[in-house]
């Protein structure tokens, strides 16, 4: 399916302000995204080592806030800034964390491709399960630019996400396997739904084009952190 028959941004945001709930429960919530508990121990883990010291995060496609959450456990404190799409998630991101170890929390309500964002603010960048809504290339060119502005020197940008693959044979192989994660997780038909689904709403990139990309914008160094079938996670640093 071309990107022109997929979902739009106001359909995005429908779905997700009635997906509230879901988004708020890390452990039953995200069962369809492969090792989602062990991905966002990972990235906050990795955040909170490259910034020790950070004031500042900025959480891209919050949801209710899930990975701001767990990087408070390790960088206490922080002052969050939180952009989604949905309303009602960042309601429900900001309770959360204002009932956290939060310092100020700003929510931004948008479309991560129309925000701007003030430059060197931030340490830590992250986005998870979010770019994978991006359409083309230059929508995918814009928002790593502006994250990379976004960023204080020495600051660091993490993705986790539903990614391609550029090898066609892998495709075939790793969609499979996701396919039978999702068949042992319930049934056939959800396996079918999901499927269906992401025909219907994303458009993936692969892990290394993300890499590439965030080379091409100026970072100085990018990580795979984690590969699992259809599911991958980067890290990329800004130069001090
Ligand atoms: C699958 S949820 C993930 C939420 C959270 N990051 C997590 O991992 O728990 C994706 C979120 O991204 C938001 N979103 C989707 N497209 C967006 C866009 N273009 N700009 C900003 N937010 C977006 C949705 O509203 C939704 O809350």
């Amino acid at each position: 399916m071309s990107s022109a028959n997929k979902s739009t941004v106001e359909e995005i945001r429908a779905r997700f302000d009635n997906d509230v709930e879901r988004f708020s429960n890390l452990e039953t919530g995200q069962s369809a995204t492969m090792d989602a508990p062990v991905v966002l121990e990972l990235i906050t883990r990795v955040a909170a080592a490259q910034c020790p010291d950070a004031t500042g995060v900025l959480d891209i496609g919050c949801g209710a806030g899930n990975y701001t959450l767990k990087l408070l456990e390790r960088l206490p404190k922080l002052d969050c800034t939180l952009i989604d799409l949905s309303q009602p998630m960042l309601d429900r991101a900001r309770q959360r964390l204002e009932a956290s170890s939060a310092g100020s929390v700003t929510t931004l309500c948008g479309d991560v491709r129309d925000l701007e964002l003030p430059k060197e603010a931030f340490d830590v960048a992250m986005a998870a399960a979010v770019l994978h809504h991006l359409r083309d290339d230059a929508d995918w060119k814009q928002v790593f630019t502006k994250v990379f502005q976004s960023l204080k020197p020495g600051g660091i940008f993490l993705v986790s996400d539903l990614v391609a693959q550029d090898v066609t044979a892998a495709t075939q192989v790793q969609w499979e396997r996701y396919g039978e994660y999702l068949r042992n997780l319930k049934d056939d038909a959800y396996r079918q739904t999901v499927f269906d689904y992401i025909e219907k709403e994303d458009t993936p990139r692969s892990v290394l084009y993300q890499v590439d990309l965030c080379r091409e914008v100026g970072f100085q160094q990018a990580e795979v952190l984690h590969l699992n079938a259809c599911f991958g996670s980067f890290a990329a640093v800004k130069a001090r």
